[in-house]
């Protein structure tokens, strides 16, 4: 099992069961079969964005980690390429863990983290390089590998050490890697430069998880760290709901307001950003579980981040994907109380876009049913409760607080068969999972309680496949 063809061979055997499964989305990205993870390395290269992510192509579980590989033109249809890198069995390798791509003046370059049976996770992580010489088609690992081993730290216990998130800076590169001090119960960011991506000096603790609370502190994983308007925005995946803090930047350390969370759903996990050729910041994320097997894991749309006013970032799913709007439904202006169902009939497709822009006059809360259950089941909604100052979406559920005091809406939802992402006003986001049939997708039916809601307007798109 160590071959990129015993790879491929395997990847195509789950192709077929994985195509069948009704549950697995049609415009959201994923590995053409079998697990993956996190996304990896995401670069915009010779006109062409590419992305990386974590796979297991011999089974719908986590394990034999490779890095996966795709390009897109437009940011919205995906062609894979193959299996970008192998773990390296013959030299103790046994997983390539997350990490960033790089373009070092010309030579693409992956920086990221080896793991293999006598480097545990834990204790015994090292950080590997390698290089492309076919724009990206093939990559030779480094011959000096590691990098990096621990003892780059002289005395400093780090543990779970792991993801480079790398940049380059003043003619320098910069990398970031997660973990935590052992015996600390902190989670902590370490910063490193390097003039070449070979050799690194350490510098120091970037960030630690002191002012996090007790649940996000623990043990940091895929660090982000990069600049936004005036200010530097951290992001950690604290084996938790996933955290930024918008902070300041000086004699290399970051200094965090703040912490938030970046998306309110448990399925969000481990983001990965980049920055494009219009110099946005754009961000995905793995969105966790998979349906009946052979397929687990896919990514989030793009999103693109911006800093708002009050120093607190703004989501917004890229302006392409629109290109696969089909048919839409339009309404506005409709005064809704109490229940009201049949407004769309017969949608018959879980591949939808939803755009809502709605007024609390006097109502309490309000949800939107989309799929019918069998009778007598428990059915997933999507809603917002102002007066709990709640949002939720099927078994994910935020606490927000602008919920309490403002009264205008705009939900922004995606529904690409058991994958859900919800944008609300572009301020946060929940990403949820819900199990259902195309056949149970038929009509669209809100529930308002005690009170009145106006629908400014309502668009509901049919959403086509991206392959
Ligand atoms: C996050 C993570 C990373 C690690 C990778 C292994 O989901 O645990 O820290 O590099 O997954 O697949």
């Amino acid at each position: 099992m160590d071959s990129l063809q015993d790879a491929i061979d395997s990847v195509n055997k789950a192709k077929k069961i994985a195509s069948e499964c009704i549950y697995r989305p049609k415009y959201h990205f994923l590995a053409p079969a079998n697990w993956m993870n996190d996304p990896n390395g995401p670069i915009f290269y010779k006109g062409e964005y590419h992305l990386f992510y974590q796979h297991n192509p011999y089974d719908d579980n986590w394990g034999h980690i490779h890095w996966g590989h795709a390009k897109s033109k437009d940011l919205v249809h995906w062609k894979h390429l193959p299996i970008a890198l192998v773990p390296s069995t013959k030299s103790g390798e046994e997983h390539c863990f997350s990490g960033s791509c790089v373009n070092n003046d010309g030579i693409p370059s992956i920086l990221y983290t080896s793991i293999g049976p006598n480097k545990r996770p834990e204790t015994g992580a090292e950080q590997w390089l390698a290089l492309s010489e076919d724009d990206m088609m093939s990559w030779r690992k480094y011959s000096s590998n590691p990098i990096m081993t621990l003892k780059i730290h002289g005395n400093l216990d780090v543990r779970e050490w792991r993801d480079p998130y790398v940049w380059r800076e003043d003619d320098h590169w910069y990398m970031v890697l997660g973990g935590h001090i052992h015996n600390s119960e902190k989670g902590v960011v370490l910063l490193y430069k390097s003039s070449d991506l070979i050799h690194w000096t350490y510098l120091n603790p970037l960030c630690e998880g002191k002012n996090v609370d007790k649940k996000t502190r623990r043990n940091w994983e895929c660090p982000n760290f990069f600049p936004l308007g005036n200010k530097y925005i951290l992001i950690v995946s604290p084996h938790n709901k996933v955290v930024y803090s918008v902070g300041s930047y000086e004699n290399y350390k970051f200094t965090p307001e703040e912490w938030n969370y970046l998306d309110h759903g448990y399925v969000f996990y481990a983001p990965m950003t980049m920055l494009d050729s219009k110099k946005r910041r754009l961000m995905w994320a793995w969105i966790r579980d998979g349906g009946e097997g052979g397929w687990n894991g896919c990514l989030t749309l793009p999103r693109v981040l911006t800093l708002g006013a009050d120093n607190k970032l703004r989501f917004k799913p890229a302006p392409e994907l629109q290109i696969l709007r089909k048919e839409c439904t339009h309404m506005e202006d409709i005064i809704l109380s109490e229940e009201v169902s049949n407004l769309f009939n017969n949608i018959q497709t879980n591949s939808l876009e939803i755009l809502l822009e709605l007024e609390f006059i006097d109502a309490k809360s309000f949800k939107l049913q989309f799929f019918q259950p069998d009778e007598n089941k428990k059915v997933d909604t999507i809603g917002i409760d102002i007066k709990k100052g709640k949002f939720w979406a099927g078994k994910e559920k935020g606490k927000i607080d602008f919920l309490n005091h403002e009264k205008r809406f705009l939900l922004h939802i995606f529904i690409d068969r058991s994958v859900i992402e919800v944008f609300l006003n572009y301020r946060e986001c929940l990403t949820s999972r819900m199990y259902y049939s195309s056949e149970t997708a038929k009509n669209l039916i809100f529930f308002i309680a005690e009170g009145k809601i106006k629908i400014n307007y309502l668009d509901i798109w049919k959403i086509e496949s991206i392959w």
